[in-house]
């Protein structure tokens, strides 16, 4: 029986890695703190076959109290879910000497701001971006290096979209960088998060997702997902569908610029979820990537989709066996999330009529909470899950499944 030990299990993709854990006959040992592991659903406790609790905010106490643990239980694999525990998990491996990540480059998979810095050396092609410290510094940063508006201003640590925003002009830079800076510490660990934003141009066109696993420093690419987002000022994701119809030197394009990106990243052994753009007049750009699986439910999206398990592929490769990513079917499935109309006190969601195509939802709000309205992804109160031969009969049917929605806010 393989042991893994699992860097924090409370994440969107948690429970998926320990089905997956199970289904390749292996115990998982998640390593939390005990305050977080007080917090967890019965539902995910259920499916861990031990803990080991450290404090994971303290890098140094956690990889000397790990590896402890890791030598005296005989760990045969080391994984992660949350974005900022993978440089943890790349030195943890490293110590061990088990597959993983370069962790001389691990943080730049974490920090935008270490990213921009590693896509410039390892010529990713990528939006320019600079760093600042203050609101002050952004006008000057920017004209420095001679990017003009709209940009996109974004804490060089953080996810969700939370703090990101498109700034037209120069009037509201301020207000952005401020704004980006307002969640210092992230949650349930508490954190301490970068506090310098960064700046980049804006780059138009659509949007894409791709999940990559990576076995012995050889790229295994999952489908392509296509991404929805909000426009205005703030994007959140409103949802995706798998796989996204593309040209073929398009897909090409993607694969070519993920791989240098995760290249640059120093992502050997493991996986990675890059989001990229393809701008009207030239070739992908590659927003961000995380050295970890996707949130959102992609797993779950892309397994309907094409019968590939990623959370196992993943798995498969740290415990240095070859990933599993062989298509089993030939369909299409999209999410979408469900956000409120205006911010306000959430009655419920109702959805009219009979859709053959929506196969599960999904509401994480209870009545009578208050929401906030679409600037990041926290506003949402729950998504739905649709399946359907080809994308585009997906995509037909969620709008068709929205529009038939009613989310009650009074
Ligand atoms: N340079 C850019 N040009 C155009 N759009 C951008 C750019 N950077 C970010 N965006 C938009 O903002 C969204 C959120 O930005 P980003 O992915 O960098 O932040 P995040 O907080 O890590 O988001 P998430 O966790 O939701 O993926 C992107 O998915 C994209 O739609
Ligand atoms: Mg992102």
């Amino acid at each position: 029986m393989k042991k893994i030990l699992l860097i924090e299990a409370l994440a969107n993709s948690g429970p998926y890695v320990l089905d997956a854990a199970r289904q390749l006959g292996a115990h998982v040992f998640v390593a939390t703190h005990e305050d977080v592991y007080e917090s967890y659903p019965a539902a995910l406790r259920d499916k861990i076959h031990g803990t080991v609790f450290t404090d994971l905010t303290d890098p140094e106490r956690a990889l000397a109290d790990l590896a402890a643990f890791a030598e005296t239980t005989g760990i045969d694999a080391v994984a992660g879910c949350w974005e900022f525990f993978t440089p943890l998990v790349a030195h943890l491996a490293r110590r061990l000497g088990l597959p993983g990540n370069d962790p001389r480059c691990a943080q730049a998979s974490r920090n935008k701001a270490e990213m921009a810095q590693a896509f410039s050396a390892g010529r990713v092609p990528a939006p320019r971006t600079v760093g600042v410290r203050t609101a002050a510094q952004a006008a000057q940063a920017l004209d420095r290096a001679g990017i003009g508006f709209p940009v996109v201003v974004k804490p060089a640590e953080q996810g969700g979209s939370w703090g990101v925003s498109v700034v037209a002009g120069p009037a509201e830079l301020g207000t952005a960088v401020r704004h980006a800076q307002s969640w210092p510490v992230a949650g349930p660990h508490g954190l301490r998060m970068d506090p310098r934003v960064v700046i980049q141009e804006y780059v138009h066109g659509p949007e894409f997702s791709l999940d990559t696993v990576v076995w012995r420093d050889t790229c295994f690419h999952l489908p392509v997902v296509e991404k929805h987002t909000t426009g205005g000022a703030y994007r959140a994701e409103t949802g995706h569908t798998c796989p996204a119809v593309l040209p073929p030197a398009d897909l090409r394009g993607l694969r070519a610029a993920t791989e240098q990106a995760l290249r640059a990243l120093g992502i050997r052994n493991g996986v990675a979820h890059t989001e990229l753009k393809i701008p009207p007049e030239g070739g992908p750009v590659v927003i961000e990537v995380g050295a970890r699986l996707p949130g959102d439910h992609l797993v779950d999206v892309v397994r309907r989709a094409s019968g590939i398990d990623e959370a196992r592929a993943y798995l498969q490769a740290v415990l240095d066996e070859k990933p599993d990513v062989a298509t089993s079917r030939e369909g299409a499935c999209a999410i979408r999330f469900l956000t409120p109309p205006r911010a306000g006190t959430f009655h419920g969601v109702t959805v009219l009529g009979r859709h053959t195509a929506l196969v599960h939802q999904h509401i994480t709000t209870a009545p009578g909470e208050t929401v906030g309205s679409a600037h990041d992804n926290s506003a949402r109160v729950g998504h739905l899950l649709l399946t359907a031969p080809t994308p585009a009969q997906v995509n037909a049917d969620a709008a068709h499944v929205l529009a038939h929605t009613r989310i009650e806010v009074s």
